[in-house]
């Protein structure tokens, strides 16, 4: 599913890309431009982003 329209990034993506080592919302930007341009993807681009940090954490 496509999340951020502006930059056509997947959730998939976003996921890989925190799975890479991005833990906040400026890493992501950074390694794969989620949420870069208009921000109207933010609040779910957060919402994967805390629940993959939260898998992340409560699996180790
Ligand atoms: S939809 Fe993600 S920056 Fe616009």
């Amino acid at each position: 599913m496509v999340v951020c329209h502006c930059n056509a990034v997947s959730d998939h993506e976003i996921r890989a890309a925190v799975a890479a080592g991005a833990c906040d919302a400026e890493g992501l930007a950074a390694s794969c431009n989620a949420g870069t341009r208009c921000g109207g993807c933010r609040p779910v681009v957060d919402a994967i982003l805390s629940e993959t940090t939260v898998t992340i954490a409560t699996a180790a």
